[in-house]
């Protein structure tokens, strides 16, 4: 089974991503998370990504088809796989497209994770991740069980994104409305969008998510 989440930053896309991948045995694709890594790496690549995550701006379409048409090829993503950040411009849909049809396989739903952009700063700012594990938290929807400690990994350092500021938030937001959005009808005219509420909450999303895998 081949996924794709979308949604504004903040929606959901990388909490819902996870759970489906423990349940459907699928591989979660981030393109944001890939990115984060080369930044961490160091390098060219890693540079430009900084900057360009740090503006809230999409860095070009042909680095990121490149990434992702090396990843699906990897062993990992046999099963299936979610893609989770990725397509955001049309041209990176028609990209995944000519990808899947090469390898003769097909997207089995898009899921569109739907919010009132009010709620996502709030969403967005609270976030942080265990600086071991990465497993993700919220200032107030999912705090630790004990605080200053990861429920996971029991790690006590924890992390926040850098483009998680309100300014950087307004310019994703912003990316979102002009490049990704646009997808939302393409993925329409193919008879493959299906929409779920993300304002309620990560449970009901995870619950809807699976009645939709259901009928796919
Ligand atoms: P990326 O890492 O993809 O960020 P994003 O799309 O902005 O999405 P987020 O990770 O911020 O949000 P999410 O929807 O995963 O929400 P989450 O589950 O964490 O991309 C970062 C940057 O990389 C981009 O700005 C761009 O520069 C670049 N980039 C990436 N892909 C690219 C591409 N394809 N092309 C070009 N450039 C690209 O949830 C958010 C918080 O809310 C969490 O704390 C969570 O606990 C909480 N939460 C989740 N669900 C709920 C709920 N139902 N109720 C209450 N709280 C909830």
């Amino acid at each position: 089974m081949n996924l794709v989440l979308l949604g504004p930053p903040g929606a959901g896309k990388g909490t819902q991503a996870k759970r489906l991948e423990e349940a459907h045995n699928l591989k979660q694709l981030s393109t944001g998370d890939m990115l984060r890594a080369a930044v961490a790496a160091g390098g060219p690549l890693g540079q430009q990504a900084k900057a360009v995550m740090e503006a809230g701006q999409l860095m070009p379409d042909a680095i990121i088809i490149k990434m992702i048409a090396e990843r699906i090829e990897q062993p990992d993503c046999r099963n299936g796989f979610i893609l989770d950040g990725f397509p955001r411009t049309v041209g990176q849909a028609e990209a995944l497209d000519a990808m899947l049809a090469e390898k003769k396989e097909r997207l089995d739903a898009v899921i569109e994770i739907a919010v009132d952009e009010a709620a996502l700063v709030e969403r967005i700012a609270g976030r942080f991740s265990c600086a071991k594990c990465g497993a993700g938290y919220h200032d107030k929807f999912r705090r630790p069980k004990t605080d200053g400690v990861c429920d996971v990994c029991g790690g006590t350092e924890f992390t926040r994104r850098k483009d998680d500021n309100e300014e950087t938030v307004r310019a994703r937001l912003k990316a979102y409305r002009d490049q990704t959005a646009p997808i939302l009808p393409y993925y329409e005219a193919k008879g493959l969008l299906r929409r779920v509420d993300g304002m309620a909450d990560m449970d009901n999303v995870t619950k809807q998510i699976e009645a939709v895998l259901k009928s796919a």
